[in-house]
């Protein structure tokens, strides 16, 4: 690592606290699952809904902390029959052995484990895919973090960041400057007390107690230590991550999830909508984050700008729609009919409307029917153009909210 004694606080920090705080007999009652590094977003996004799994793949999760990403990906491509590397990389080597106990009581065999800076990750490569969720905003030089990921990239890679977010982490900075004025000095358990004890003794007026939408330091030790007691973090707004990763010669692909991103999600006035629909993506990702407020984490994927063409799947007749952690019969059931959809954006309670064939359409989704196969097993069996408005109205919202993506398995079955 290069940021001298700053590298060694951060190391030092995830040996005492590893992150986040997981226990390797919970796997045996769940998976955690989330973005970036679900399977079928890493195919949507970044292979166009055509990666075939039967083809072998590598993967690095950079910064790989108890393991949530790796295993979330190296199940994933167990079960589908994958040949794939999963490579982990860390320098605490206590969140490495938690990770190693995670895959062991899973019986996974296609991980690979590596104690080390992700500065040194091209030695390790090339890989297909690239995760780095919630690491590059604590090194030295998240730029040269970045560029060091690129450079294990194979041409046709793609990567997926998650980044902290700045407005939605207001109250973080000023909190963690007063915990370490307050807390200089101690041993890390009296710092975790004497922090709480603060949290509970300050005045409403700060901006932490006035920011509801962070919890992190209320679930554990390692998430509290993480949020308000860490050495050395950053955050981005929307133009900061352009910037980065225009440095790192990457272009942008999605935000996670993509509603979140746009403007019109949080606002009713027709006029105001209108006067945002005009805008480039970097300035309608940017108005969604200023209105909105609550985005504390920046999720993302991006390919490097010399993979050529678009790499997202694009709803067509042969492309089959796949429900993200859900049953289409009983999505279908739990809707009322011209009541829409109710979705949670950045603790934003907001109502989506639905098209007619919402409910008819996902009571058919079973992740091997085809758009059109689909169609004709509707009992109105619709033309094409007026089933498509109907779909693409479902999809702007079930894929806006990272619930429904694409995948085209005469070229990528499983
Ligand atoms: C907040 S945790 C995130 C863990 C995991 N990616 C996740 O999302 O659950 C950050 C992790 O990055 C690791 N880390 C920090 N700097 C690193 C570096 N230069 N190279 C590799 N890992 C690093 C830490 O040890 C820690 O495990």
């Amino acid at each position: 690592m290069s940021g001298g004694s700053g590298d060694e606080r951060v190391r030092a920090q995830y040996e005492a606290y590893p992150y986040p705080q997981r226990d390797p007999k919970d796997e045996a009652r769940r998976l955690v699952t989330g973005s970036p590094s679900h399977p079928l977003e890493i195919d949507h996004y970044l292979f166009g809904g055509r990666r075939d799994w039967r083809q072998p793949f590598r993967a690095l999760v950079a910064g790989g902390g108890t393991g949530d990403g790796t295993i979330m990906l190296a199940q994933g491509m167990a079960d589908r029959g994958c040949p794939a590397e999963i490579v982990y990389l860390d320098v605490s080597a206590a969140a490495r052995r938690i990770a190693e106990g995670r895959a062991a009581a899973r019986g996974l065999r296609n991980i690979r484990f590596a104690t080390g800076s992700l500065l040194d990750a091209a030695e390790l490569g090339p890989f297909d895919y690239v995760d780095c969720c919630g690491v590059l905003h604590h090194l030295a030089d998240p730029a040269a973090g970045l560029a060091a990921l690129v450079r294990a990239l194979s041409p046709g890679g793609g990567i997926g960041l998650m980044l902290y977010g700045a407005l939605g982490r207001t109250g973080v900075y000023p909190m963690q400057a007063l915990l370490r004025t307050l807390t200089a000095g101690l041993p890390d358990a009296e710092k975790l007390a004497l922090a709480r004890r603060t949290l509970k003794d300050m005045p409403a007026s700060n901006w932490l107690a006035r920011n509801p939408y962070l919890a992190d330091h209320l679930s554990s030790d390692a998430g509290f230590y993480d949020l308000l007691l860490h050495s050395r973090d950053r955050a981005y707004t929307v133009p900061d991550i352009y910037d980065l990763l225009d440095g790192a010669g990457l272009r942008l692909v999605t935000f996670i999830e993509p509603l979140r991103y746009d403007p019109a999600s949080y606002l009713r006035d027709p006029a105001l909508r209108r006067r945002l629909a005009g805008l480039d993506p970097m300035q309608t990702a940017a108005a969604a984050e200023n209105l909105c407020g609550s985005l504390k984490n920046h999720a993302l994927y991006a390919v490097p700008k010399s993979r050529p063409g678009d790499t997202v799947a694009r709803p067509d007749d042969c492309a089959v729609p796949v429900l993200r952690d859900a049953d289409g019969p009983t999505l279908a059931k739990g809707l009322t009919p011209g009541a829409g959809l109710v979705a949670d954006l950045g603790g934003v309670r907001t109502i989506f409307p639905l098209p007619r064939l919402a409910a008819a359409i996902l009571a058919r989704i079973d992740g091997r029917a085809t758009l059109d196969e689909i169609r004709r097993a509707l009992p109105s069996a619709p033309d094409r153009p007026s089933f498509r408005a109907e779909f693409d109205a479902l999809y702007a919202v079930f894929n806006g909210l990272n619930r429904m993506l694409l995948r085209f398995p005469a070229a990528a079955p499983g």
